[in-house]
């Protein structure tokens, strides 16, 4: 049972804090009172380093699409790793990476990093490059990795929010020097007239726009039509261009979720599966704007980018045997699978009478331990009691061999079967359950 202070988990962590930090390279791995070490992953299945089985319902944070160790990913990168990993030279696989995520996804062109944070880094660069302009607007609690400007009001609270139509950039880490707030322009998702607002206002001097379509973080409403309208038809009218970050949600549809909304972003960023399970990023879009990577007339290029690990081989070669086995059966069977998760959950609730909700879309869940409707961050950020009782929750889960992530979003590989699918349902169940028992007693 978690916690158990005599297990090798909770050895290991009394080792690591004397190292790392925190005892992590990560603050996602962190459980509270340790995190669980992993010893191994086979398909939809991890196991710890006491022997213990959980069905991964968080897959990395999204980025495994396939399973763990997927026979055919693991084959591609053994057969490369007996190649060598990394070159001061381009790769054949690159360009049939390269290749294949432009035809899918109707990209002019794409250029990979090394992880979601890099990308969305360089698609504002790109975009500042293209448009000669400084400022970016983001959604109030839209996470995008780790960079200095998408990170203003990531963990915003009421206090220092502001006015929900118009929310105040609060700084997410010590340190954030008031410049990147004042570069930051902090929209309301889902509130298509404030956003007309705040974007008129302020775009005479907004390169870009940074969106999600369904954003972790904001509790992962559907976005409103107007909303999404709004963004892109006032971006244009300003001349800002539209990010948007597919880092997640490009496991919705063989184009990414842009297809599935029709949407026309000027660049894409792209990460976790299409790196097949190893570290990615990439930055995608219009030859005229993607043009600021390349050096005009023999000129230097505007926006010059290196990356010693940019497109390595070994990560090329694994996002290609991983996309290429993602076909459009392989979406629908990831948005059936998710339809019957988010529906059995909404059954468990109905059922026990707890009043929780569950969002999401396609392989991607959410649940909420609250019924107030969730259209944005403020909706759907837990005040102290509701973020314990989910911390309680992922407990209850994983002593039932289920590992979720402690926010209560949810995500599903193609390794998992029926079988499977009915474990995770029941572990919510009984978990719930418990949990509302032990409230009770
Ligand atoms: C929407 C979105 N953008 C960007 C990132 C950053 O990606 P990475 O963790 O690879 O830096 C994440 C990571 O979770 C994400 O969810």
């Amino acid at each position: 049972m978690y916690p158990d202070p005599s297990s090798r988990s909770a050895a290991l962590y009394e080792r690591a804090r004397r190292v790392l930090p925190d005892g992590v390279s990560r603050g996602t791995v962190r459980v509270d009172p340790y995190p669980v070490y992993v010893a191994s992953g086979q398909g939809a299945w991890v196991t710890d380093v006491d022997g213990n089985r959980y069905l991964d319902a968080n897959n990395n944070y999204t980025a495994i699409v396939l399973g763990h160790a997927d026979p055919v990913v693991t084959e591609a990168v053994t057969r490369q790793l007996g190649r060598g990993s990394a070159f001061s030279l381009a790769t054949e696989a690159e360009v049939r990476l390269a290749e294949l995520l432009c035809e899918r996804a109707g990209f002019d062109r794409i250029r990979f990093c090394n992880s979601g944070t890099e990308a969305v880094m360089t698609a504002v660069k790109a975009a500042r490059a293209f448009t000669g302009r400084t400022r970016i607007a983001k959604v109030e609690g839209g996470y995008h990795g780790a960079y200095d400007h998408v990170e203003v009001s990531l963990d915003a609270a009421g206090g220092t929010w502001g006015d929900p139509t118009a929310p105040t950039g609060v700084p997410y880490a010590a340190g954030t020097p008031a410049s990147v707030l004042a570069e930051t322009v902090v929209l309301p998702y889902n509130d298509a007239e404030a956003t007309a607002s705040l974007l008129r206002t302020h775009g005479h001097d907004l390169a870009a726009v940074v969106l999600d379509t369904l954003p972790s973080r904001v509790g992962m409403p559907e976005p409103d039509r107007a909303f999404l309208d709004t963004v892109f038809g006032v971006a244009r009218e300003v001349g800002a261009l539209v990010i948007l970050d597919e880092v997640i949600t490009f496991r919705l549809g063989p184009g990414g979720n842009a297809a599935r909304l029709g949407l026309q972003p000027d660049l894409t960023t792209l990460g976790k599966i299409i790196g097949g399970g190893f570290p990615v990023g990439a930055v995608a879009g219009r030859a005229e704007v993607m043009d600021v990577f390349s050096p005009l007339d023999g000129a230097r290029p505007r926006l010059p980018a290196g990356g010693t690990f940019s497109a390595n081989s070994i990560t090329m070669v694994a996002g290609l045997a991983c996309m290429e086995q993602l076909d459009t059966a392989a979406f629908d069977r990831l948005a059936t699978m998710g339809e019957r998760v988010r529906g059995g959950v909404r059954a468990i609730f109905a059922e026990t009478g707890f009043p929780g909700q569950v969002t999401g879309d396609g392989s991607l869940f959410r649940l909420h331990p609250h019924d107030r409707p969730v259209r944005n961050y403020r909706d759907a950020r837990h005040d102290p009691a509701e973020a314990a009782f989910m911390a309680r929750l992922h407990r209850q889960l994983l002593n039932r061999g289920v590992y979720l992530t402690t926010y209560g979003m949810g995500c599903l590989s193609l390794a998992m079967t029926d079988v499977d699918l009915g474990h995770l349902l029941d572990a919510v169940a009984d978990g719930l359950r418990a949990e509302l028992s032990s409230a009770t007693a």
